[in-house]
């Protein structure tokens, strides 16, 4: 605490991101980064991007890339909003979109930057229980009042609900807005945007982190009807007019365009996800099933604090959380194919020490 801090500053409780250690040989599976490098063609247009476009300040409002973003969706510009990283996208909804209702709904378990943007920009938050299953509970979030926010597939559960169910908390009440979050996006679950032509009480957030394997590049985009993206693009001009830097403009474009690296990409991530599931589940481990570049996994007689400290110390790292209901889950990124045997030959090794 500093004399200087704001009222705000003192109770804040910020997020802590994944561990980033520099460590030889770390097995890196906590952070859900991808496991292959960027399509060659966005490291051409990166390599392309001429110094002239760097002296210059980049276009505030990315046009040319959410032009393609918008074609690729099969609407129109004026429905893209462009972030530096979904992170950023999200804490714009909050402070411009979300704060005018209330009450905002998320679930107890989900990614656990919700709550701080909260307590930064003061909503009031309740977190919904997620259902024994530990999938998020539709109906109840359908019968409270409020604002809604759902990360889809949720995180760190894997579980995604189904473009039906999307549809009936959307169109269900058009006097609440309602925001997806779909940072894992591309690895099997129903996409929102589907519901964007009907329904002008949805955001749909995005990221190039995780299915575009740019998480280094900081980038991500919102999709929703002309006006509330006018209203973001408000908070933007009144923060930093330029969060998407000329780099990652050109990444993003040629990110867009390389249709066939995502699909197959995403292909590869989802086969390895499927052994990585056999794998564990052939250990003991109960997997939920994941619509996300990761699985949450708990064994029926490890606890999970230990196996997540015993594949530490064998240079392989997790993401666990200290949570009620999920203090026994593991949360581990789908790797490479060796990455992922190197973590079930690990756990196999503490779970028959028994
Ligand atoms: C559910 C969820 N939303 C948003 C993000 C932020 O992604 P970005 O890298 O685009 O800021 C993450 C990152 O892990 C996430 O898990």
């Amino acid at each position: 605490m500093n004399k200087f801090w704001g009222p705000v500053l003192g109770g804040l409780e910020p997020y802590t991101p994944g561990e980033q250690p520099r460590v030889q040989g770390l097995i890196k599976l906590n952070t859900n980064e991808h496991p292959l490098q960027p399509s060659g063609r966005v490291m051409a247009a990166i390599q392309g991007v001429a110094g002239d476009s760097l002296r210059r300040y980049p276009d505030p409002d990315g046009q040319d890339l959410r032009a393609a973003i918008a074609e690729a969706e099969g609407l129109s510009p004026e429905h893209v909003f462009l972030g530096n990283g979904s992170d950023e996208v999200l804490a714009h909804i909050f402070f411009g979109l979300l704060s005018s209702e209330p009450n905002l709904l998320v679930p107890d378990i989900t990614y656990s930057f919700y709550p701080v943007w909260a307590q930064l920009y003061g909503l009031n938050l309740t977190a919904l229980p997620l259902d024994g299953n530990l999938a998020v509970d539709v109906a109840l979030f359908a019968e409270k009042r409020g604002s809604i926010l759902l990360a889809n597939p949720n995180a760190p559960t894997g579980k995604a609900l189904r473009l039906d169910q999307l549809r009936e908390l959307i169109h269900g009440n058009p006097d609440r807005l309602v925001v997806i979050d779909e940072a894992y996006y591309g690895f099997g679950a129903e996409s929102a945007a589907a519901l964007l032509a009907t329904a002008d009480n949805l955001v749909v957030t995005r990221s190039f982190s995780k299915s575009h394997a740019l998480a280094g590049m900081r980038l991500g985009y919102a999709l929703a009807c002309p006006d509330l993206i006018e209203g973001l693009r408000r908070v933007k001009d009144s923060f930093n007019s330029y969060p998407v830097d000329a780099i990652a403009q050109a990444a993003g474009l040629a990110a867009v365009e390389d249709v066939d690296w995502f699909r197959s990409a995403s292909e590869l991530v989802m086969r390895n996800r499927d052994a990585l599931t056999l794998g564990l589940g052939e250990l003991g481990f109960d997997v939920l099933p994941s619509a996300g570049n990761f699985v949450f996994a708990r064994h029926a007689k490890h606890e999970g604090k230990l196996l997540f400290e015993h594949l530490r110390q064998h240079n392989i790292l997790v993401r666990r959380w200290d949570k009620s209901r999920i203090e026994d889950y593991l949360r581990i990124t789908v790797g490479s194919e060796s990455d992922c045997a190197a973590l079930l030959d690990c756990l196999a090794t503490k779970i028959s020490r028994g």
